[in-house]
């Protein structure tokens, strides 16, 4: 990267954050999305209807990313999880995750990046997302894939992996069913960076990775509310439930 490109991504990066502000300020004064509503009419996935969950066939690009392959999964981003524009990948996160317009653009636009492509006129494959690199996202001690140098296919969840973490849930929802609190995900990632750095030899851990690690797993807090009954089939199937 020359200097002016940093200069350039310095300035993307402080608009986003700039926007993302002003959309979070918002949030305080509108009325929140009905129940059933939050994702717009017309889209997959609206008052809870999912079109239909094929498990991943063989050739199939799969990322380290559980929310993407479950959107791959369920054919809202193509099945075979190729040639995908970084624009689609924005459209379709936002629309079936309520993500902010902010993250739904920065996440893709940083993911061309590194991958060294153009946001606005390149495609990508799921698996590509999970390069292992100190200016890319996959990193160490994920909470469902062991490390890239241990499995180099970081497509698939590591189930056994996948138990423990929902073992740590200490929580109740309102309904009586189990739920990971905030608590229990702190303790989860630690046990998580100190199994990984024990057993894998190569184990990096940086602070960028640390805090973006943190930033991956609070999605199950904030978008999941926690609720086991719901991630399980995320997780384990990379599957909505009904
Ligand atoms: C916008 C595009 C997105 C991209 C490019 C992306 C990419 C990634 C990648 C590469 C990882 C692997 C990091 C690791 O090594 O653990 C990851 C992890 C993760 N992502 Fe995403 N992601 C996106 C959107 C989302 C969304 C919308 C959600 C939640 C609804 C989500 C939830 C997670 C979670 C929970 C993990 C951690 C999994 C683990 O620790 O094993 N991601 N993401
Ligand atoms: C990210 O988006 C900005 C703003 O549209 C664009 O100038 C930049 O080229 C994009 N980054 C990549 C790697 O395509
Ligand atoms: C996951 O981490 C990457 C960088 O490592 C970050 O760009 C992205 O915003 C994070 N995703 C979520 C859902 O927090």
């Amino acid at each position: 990267m020359n200097a002016l490109e940093a200069v350039l991504n310095g300035l993307i990066d402080v608009s986003v954050i700039a926007w993302d502000a002003v959309i979070a300020l918002m949030n305080i004064f509108t009325s929140k999305l009905k129940q059933g509503e939050v994702i717009p009419k017309g889209a997959p996935g609206h008052h809870g209807s999912w079109p239909q969950y094929v498990p991943p066939r063989e050739g199939d690009s799969r990322s380290a990313c559980p929310m993407l392959n479950a959107l791959a999964n369920h054919g809202i981003l193509p099945h075979d999880g190729k040639d995908i524009t970084f624009q689609d990948l924005n459209q379709k996160v936002r629309q079936t995750f309520n993500f902010a317009a902010s993250f739904c653009f920065f996440v893709p636009n940083f993911s061309a990046r590194f991958l060294e492509k153009s946001y606005w006129n390149d495609r990508f494959d799921l698996a590509d997302l999970s390069l292992h690199a100190e200016n890319a996202i996959e990193h160490d001690a994920s909470l469902t894939r062991k490390d890239a140098a241990l499995v180099p296919d970081q497509g698939r969840p590591d189930l056994g992996l996948v138990r423990d973490l929902l073992k740590e849930a200490r929580g109740k929802t309102p309904d009586g069913s189990p739920q990971l609190t905030t608590a229990d995900l702190a303790r989860a990632l630690s046990k998580r960076r100190a199994d990984a750095r024990k057993t894998n030899p190569q184990y990096s851990e940086s602070f960028f990775h640390n805090t973006f690690g943190s930033a991956n797993s609070s999605t199950m807090l904030t978008i999941f509310g926690g609720r086991v009954d719901d991630l399980t089939p995320m997780l384990v199937e990379e599957r909505f439930p009904d």
